[in-house]
C-alpha cells in the first residue's frame, strides 16, 4: 500500500483508498482542498448540505490537477429529483461528472427504489461513473438490490474502532460492496482513549493515524475531515508503518457499538 493505492470497484473503476471529508469544511474550503491536493489526497467527499461544494470546485480548479486524477463523491437527498440534484451539484462543483454519487440516507419509507432508478439514469447519461448508498443496513441494501436488480458498489457508513461490525463487513464483502467509513476520527471525541494512545506510542504515531491505518488494513476506505493543514498532513502520513495482527485485534476489541452521531446502521 502506498499513498496513491486504489481499490478496484466491481465496475472496474479505481477508487483511492482514503479521501478527505468536507462536512463543515466551510472556512477557506478552496485553500484546504489545495493543501490536501498538494499533500497527495485525490478523493473528496461532499454533499449539498455540507456547504463545501463551491469551495471544493474552486480548489480543484486552482490546483491545475487533471480531472481524471481526481475522485469526487456526491450525494442526493430523500426529497431530491435525482437527475436535477446531480446536475445542481455538478454545477456547484464546476464539473461535468461525479465519480460516485450516493443516496445520502434511506428515505423514511421503502429502500429508496425511485432515487436509485434516478441514479441509474444519471449514470446512463454520463453524469456519474458509479452509484452507491450511505447509511444503509445490510437488509435495506439487499431489499434495494432485489427490487431494482442493481447492487450499490459502495455503502458509506459511520466506522471507528469504537463502532464497527464484522457481520456487516462480511455481508458487504460477499457482495463486493466497498465500505467507506465516515466520522473515522470520532469527530475528535475518542482520540484521547488510553489504549489508542498506548498503540500510538509504540509506533511513534498519533491516535488519529492509528485509527486510519486500522481502516486501511481492514479494507475500509476512511474519510477523515480536517480543516487544519497539520491534521490534513498527519492523516495522510500512513504508509511508512503498519499495525501487527495483535494491534489490529486489540483495536477490533475496542468496539462498543458507539456512535458519534447517536446511532449507526453498522449494528443492525
Ligand atoms: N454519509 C453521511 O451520512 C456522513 C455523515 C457524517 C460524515 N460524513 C463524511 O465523513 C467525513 C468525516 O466525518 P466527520 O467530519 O463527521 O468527522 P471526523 O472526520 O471523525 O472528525 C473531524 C474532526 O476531527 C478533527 N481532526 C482531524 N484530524 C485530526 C487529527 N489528526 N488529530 C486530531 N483531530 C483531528 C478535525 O479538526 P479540524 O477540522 O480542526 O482539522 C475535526 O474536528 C465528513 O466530513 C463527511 O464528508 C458522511
Amino acid at each position: 500500500m502506498d499513498p496513491q493505492s486504489t481499490i478496484r470497484l466491481r465496475t472496474g473503476h479505481d477508487m483511492p483508498r482514503l479521501g478527505l471529508g468536507t462536512w463543515q469544511l466551510t472556512d477557506g474550503t478552496a485553500g484546504a482542498i489545495e493543501e490536501a491536493l498538494r499533500i497527495g489526497y485525490r478523493m473528496f467527499d461532499t454533499a449539498v448540505d455540507y456547504g463545501s461544494q463551491a469551495g471544493l470546485g474552486m480548489g480543484l480548479q486552482r490546483s491545475g490537477i487533471e480531472r481524471g486524477d481526481i475522485y469526487i463523491v456526491t450525494k442526493i437527498e430523500e426529497d431530491d429529483t435525482p437527475l436535477d440534484a446531480v446536475r445542481r451539484d455538478l454545477d456547484e462543483l464546476g464539473l461535468d461528472y461525479a465519480n460516485l454519487t450516493l443516496i445520502h440516507r434511506p428515505p423514511e419509507n421503502g429502500a429508496g427504489e425511485a432515487l436509485w432508478e434516478g441514479l441509474i439514469r444519471a449514470r446512463e447519461d454520463g453524469l456519474v461513473r458509479d452509484i452507491g448508498v450511505s447509511n444503509y443496513s445490510s437488509d435495506m441494501l439487499d431489499t434495494l438490490a432485489a427490487a431494482t436488480g442493481e447492487t450499490p458498489v459502495v455503502n458509506q457508513i459511520e466506522w471507528s474502532p469504537f463502532g464497527h461490525s464484522d457481520v456487516l463487513q462480511d455481508h458487504h464483502r460477499a457482495r463486493n460492496i466497498v465500505l467507506m467509513g465516515y466520522s473515522p476520527l470520532t469527530r475528535g471525541e475518542r482520540l484521547d482513549d488510553p489504549q489508542l494512545h498506548d498503540i500510538a506510542a509504540q509506533h511513534q504515531r498519533t491516535p488519529a493515524q492509528i485509527i486510519l491505518r486500522w481502516n486501511l488494513q481492514r479494507g475500509i476506505v476512511p474519510l477523515p475531515k480536517a480543516n487544519q493543514t497539520s491534521h490534513i498532513e498527519e492523516n495522510f502520513a500512513l504508509y511508512d508503518f503498519s499495525l501487527s495482527d495483535d494491534d489490529m485485534q486489540r483495536i477490533d476489541r475496542m468496539n462498543e457499538m458507539w456512535s458519534a452521531l447517536g446511532s449507526s446502521v453498522a449494528y443492525a
